[in-house]
């Protein structure tokens, strides 16, 4: 029997561990020995409902490998995981190196195997904002540009790479011949596989006291927003006077860094009356069940969040992107997202736009909720 394929998977942010989950999914119960995963986690993330949470809820196995790397600039982050991704490598031989979307994990990853001549296979690769001073997209540039595979979610990020010369062909993929495959979305698998069982398990509406249509829910957690003291006061103050103005009620899981920037940043009256707000709730980052229960109950989303974005779409719900412009140019297309910036007119616009007549219906695009086999497939097949 063939020697079974040995991937080293890297994750260290919220968003890989929980696409992970479907990977890591599909190879134990359609791969077990023909694929064996070790999982390594740099702990760019480590807070309980930041990390551990995604591993208990979803089932992934504990990770085989902790950097411990913790908080800190770019470059410092990067080099210390990159040289901790490194040691595993030397350590032990791998087929290749399995990285997730656009973050300082992900770079890593791509960095320390390419240089090693490990192979890399990228999934949510392609995807582009075309706006280089998002921390994301040198991230994503650079690791597509030392991948070997190419696993796109959707034509548009395969016409992406395309455009930069990378290209689906139908031979082998190598280091010297990369391979770009539409493989559909890990992040849909999910939505599709853990949907009816977060409304089972989750007791978040009830806790909240707040019942389905009834809230708008909120996520803000890129840097040029919460960093940005302009930026940050203008996205709260609108929302806080929509949520006065309507009286819908308003669910806001805060990511850590924007807690932080709101307590430095924010003007403290603001801050006073968001967090005094009957209706208006402040509340800690919440589990990925609590999370797509929130999506798929609630009546609109605000957020500057990728993935949050793609699950209001897997889950019809109309969205408000509080970004200048968005990888994922599909939900736009289809009118069932709309950018509207930091800018409070435009979010208000937006805002009362679905809350008048909601979205319109969502076709499929991000493929069957099967991706993560095609992915395990396409890995063994040209291993
Ligand atoms: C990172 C990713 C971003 C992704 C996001 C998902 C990069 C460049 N950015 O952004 O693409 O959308 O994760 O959530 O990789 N912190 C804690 N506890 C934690 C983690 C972070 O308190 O468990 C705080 C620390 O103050 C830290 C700050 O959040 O400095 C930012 O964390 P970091 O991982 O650098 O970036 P994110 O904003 O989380
Ligand atoms: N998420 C979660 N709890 C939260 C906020 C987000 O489980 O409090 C999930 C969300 O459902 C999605 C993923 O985290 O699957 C998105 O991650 P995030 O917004 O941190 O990063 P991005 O997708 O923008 O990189």
């Amino acid at each position: 029997m063939a020697e079974p394929l040995r991937l080293l998977t890297v994750i260290g942010a919220r968003p890989q561990i929980i696409k992970a989950a479907a990977l890591s999914r599909a190879i134990r119960t359609r791969f077990a020995g023909r694929i064996v995963e070790t999982l390594l986690h740099t702990g760019q993330h480590y807070d309980a409902n930041m990390s551990q949470v995604f591993f208990d809820e979803l089932g992934i196995p504990a990770a085989d490998i902790q950097l411990g790397v913790g908080s800190g600039s770019h470059g410092a982050m990067t080099a210390r995981m990159t040289e901790g991704i490194e040691q595993v490598l030397e350590r032990k031989a791998h087929d290749a190196v399995v990285v997730y979307g656009d973050t300082n994990s992900t770079l890593a990853g791509a960095l320390a195997a390419s240089k090693l001549h490990v192979p890399v296979a990228h999934i949510e690769a392609g995807l582009r904002s075309f706006n280089k001073r998002m921390p994301e997209e040198v991230n994503r540039v650079l690791c597509d540009h030392a991948s070997t595979w190419l696993f796109c979610p959707t034509d548009t990020a395969v016409r992406n790479l395309a455009n930069e010369g990378i290209s689906t062909h139908p031979g082998r993929a190598d280091i010297d011949r990369p391979k770009v495959v539409q493989t559909g979305d890990v992040m849909y698998d999910n939505s599709q596989y853990f949907g009816e069982l977060a409304k089972e398990r989750s007791k978040i509406l009830a806790d909240l006291s707040i019942g389905v249509g009834e809230f708008v829910l909120v996520t803000v957690h890129r840097d040029n927003n919460t960093d940005d003291r302009k930026r940050l006061n203008a996205i709260y103050r609108t929302l806080l006077e929509v949520h006065t103005e309507t009286g819908l009620a308003f669910v806001v899981p805060v990511h850590p860094r924007t807690r932080k920037m709101m307590d430095e940043l924010m003007d403290p009256e603001l801050l006073r009356s968001l967090r005094t707000a009957a209706g208006f709730h402040l509340i800690d980052p919440v589990g990925f069940f609590d999370m797509i229960a929130l999506e798929s109950a609630s009546r609109l989303v605000v957020t500057d969040s990728g993935g949050v974005q793609k699950e209001a779409y897997f889950f019809d719900r109309p969205c408000v992107v509080l970004r200048a412009e968005t990888e994922w140019v599909e939900l736009v297309a289809h009118g069932q997202a709309v950018l509207a910036d930091a800018d409070p007119q435009r979010i208000r616009t937006a805002v009362d736009r679905f809350l008048g007549s909601g979205a319109p219906d969502c076709p499929a695009i991000f493929g069957d909720g099967h991706s993560a086999e095609r992915i395990c497939h396409e890995l063994i097949e040209t291993l």
